[in-house]
């Protein structure tokens, strides 16, 4: 097998900045599989509201709390899919309620250690896009090419509007920049993992791009990374 093919390659970057969209979309013209640690999160806040555990509750779960909550990740061609409670989950994983938890459960040691184990198996063979906020800088520190995808707060809560389907108005995107903006505060402050621009990676504004233009700029910098 040929060195480019078990590259690793992270993106990094706040709510809503294109990350998943882009990471799935590079890692299909590569032809690498893409993790999205961001859904194993909101896999594992799922998991913790359907067992109907207070939220009270949760900073004092333990490692072995965690590692019985019924969050499975399995992997097929191109992608990982994730399980909870036996059934395979995407739409549920983008709930309110969910979003709403999230942070709070990430900001927590024992989740993150539940789930730092289950990135490094994904991660083993190479051949990764995966995006999230401590991709490069903790879980895939020497990763082959790191990206940090940032956009301006108000164009981050329009595409998210966009992407459940409706035309936001600018009452509806001061709403949503308000939560995103809060989730970015919690990520962003806490103590483990929180969101860092990593040392050595490639900052990528996309409030100007479009997708297309955005997947070409990182696709671009990782064929460079192994022609160069
Ligand atoms: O797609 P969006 O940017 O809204 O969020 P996500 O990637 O689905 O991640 C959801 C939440 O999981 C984030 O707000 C973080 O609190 C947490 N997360 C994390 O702490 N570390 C990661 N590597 C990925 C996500």
């Amino acid at each position: 097998m040929n060195k480019s093919a078990q590259l690793v390659v992270t993106l990094d970057g706040p709510a809503g900045s294109g990350k998943s969209t882009t990471a799935k979309e590079v890692a299909r013209r590569l032809g690498f599989r893409h993790l999205d640690s961001g859904g194993l999160y909101r896999a594992l806040t799922l998991a913790l509201l359907e067992e109907g555990i207070p939220l009270t509750l949760w900073a004092d779960l333990t490692d072995e709390d965690m590692n019985g909550l019924p969050v499975r990740v399995s992997s097929e061609d191109a992608e990982f899919l994730i399980e909870v409670a036996g059934r395979r989950v995407q739409a549920e994983l983008r709930s309110p309620s969910v979003t709403a938890h999230v942070a709070f459960l990430a900001s927590l040691p024992a989740a993150r250690r539940r789930l730092l184990r289950l990135q490094h198996i994904a991660g083993e063979k190479g051949g990764l896009v995966a995006d999230g906020r401590d991709m490069g800088s903790v879980v895939f520190p020497d990763a082959d090419v790191k990206v940090y995808l940032v956009a301006d707060l108000h164009e981050r809560a329009r595409r998210r509007l966009e992407e459940s389907g409706i035309s936001p108005s600018n009452v509806e995107v001061e709403r949503e920049s308000k939560v995103i903006a809060e989730r970015d505060r919690q990520d962003s402050e806490r103590e483990l993992s929180p969101l860092r621009e990593p040392s050595n990676a490639h900052l990528i504004d996309t409030t100007r791009l479009n997708f297309n233009e955005q997947v070409e700029e990182v696709v671009a910098l990782v064929k460079a990374s192994y022609t160069d």
